[in-house]
């Protein structure tokens, strides 16, 4: 019992930390937010050509959000991404992750 409550408050505590709470998470601000500053580099002609530029279609939201989170928080570190998400608030990455994670796995195989 008490390694479930633990585990309830860790969990509880995760889920403040990496989601906004109460907020109805926005696909379409997503989306413009991602043409406007993200497709430069995450845009396919982009993945496809420079190696170390990662593809976020078709992954998860929750994976794509803690990642943004993370390099927010300084916790996963790249000058590129940290600046990039630097001045960007929990609501937008939520968007901009649900956006990636709901667009077609693009064929990469060929690169
Ligand atoms: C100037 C180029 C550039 C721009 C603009 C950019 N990124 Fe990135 N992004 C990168 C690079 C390079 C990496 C790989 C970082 C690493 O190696 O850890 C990355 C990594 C990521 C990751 C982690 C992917 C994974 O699989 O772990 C996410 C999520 C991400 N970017 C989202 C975004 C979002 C959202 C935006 C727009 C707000 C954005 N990026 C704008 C270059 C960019």
């Amino acid at each position: 019992m008490k390694t479930f409550i633990v585990s309830l408050l860790v969990l509880c505590g995760l889920s403040t930390a990496v989601y906004a709470e109460g907020y109805q998470v926005d696909i379409e601000r997503g989306k413009a937010l991602a043409t406007a500053q993200c497709e430069s580099c995450h845009g396919l002609a982009m993945i496809a050509m420079a190696k170390q530029f990662p593809n976020l279609r078709g992954q998860k939201p929750a994976y794509l959000n803690k990642q943004l989170v993370d390099f927010k928080a300084g916790l996963r570190l790249d000058p590129l991404m940290q600046s990039q998400v630097s001045a960007l608030t929990a609501e937008q990455l939520q968007d901009v992750a649900l956006f990636y994670s709901q667009q077609d796995i693009p064929n990469l195989s060929a690169n």
